[in-house]
């Protein structure tokens, strides 16, 4: 029975950080699928088209696994995602203490919902300070992004170094 992981997360957009999780997810999953899920705690920059779209070339942009699909879930609880595909697991990064509280009591959550586990993945320390919000921040206020995010992004959000 192939073993299938969903990596969860708002990505708006992806980052580096986000890509590394993914990729180390593929190595340990028969099957991956991101999910993009609009997330109503925060300000969304990009549509959901739009950011599936943007990981799906970033994968392909950079080679990645073939055992890695991307979809949106907008229908309810993300296990109910999980027990449509027969994922049993979902993966997280955890950069730092601030992570473990904001996704300890999701995991349990999910785990009570659906005997859905949560397997937690410690970031390469070279994107252990990046996220999401602080792209957008950095985007919106006219820096360059391209450290922190896959050129796909970067050529949307503007970055110094795109070719
Ligand atoms: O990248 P984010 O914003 O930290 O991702 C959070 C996300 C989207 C994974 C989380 O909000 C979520 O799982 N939303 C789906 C709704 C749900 O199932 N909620 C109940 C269990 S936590």
């Amino acid at each position: 029975m192939s073993r299938i992981a969903v990596v969860p997360g708002s990505f708006d957009p992806i980052t580096l950080g986000h890509l590394d999780v993914i990729e180390r997810s593929a190595g340990i999953f028969d099957e991956v699928h991101v999910v993009v899920v609009h997330n109503p705690a925060k300000t969304a920059l990009l549509p959901i088209a739009e950011r599936v779209s943007l990981i799906e070339r970033a994968l392909v942009d950079g080679a990645y696994p073939r055992n890695i699909q991307v979809t949106s879930w907008s229908m309810g609880l993300l296990v109910d995602y999980c027990t449509d595909v027969g994922a049993s697991v979902l993966v997280k990064g955890i950069r730092s203490q601030v992570d473990v509280a904001y996704e300890t009591p999701m995991a349990i959550v999910n785990r009570n919902l659906a005997k859905v586990e949560t397997v937690f993945l410690l970031p390469d320390p070279a994107h252990a300070h990046v996220s999401s919000s602080l792209v957008r921040q950095v985007a919106s206020l006219g820096g360059d992004v391209s450290p922190y995010v896959p050129r796909v992004v970067a050529e949307l959000l503007g970055g110094e170094n795109v070719a």
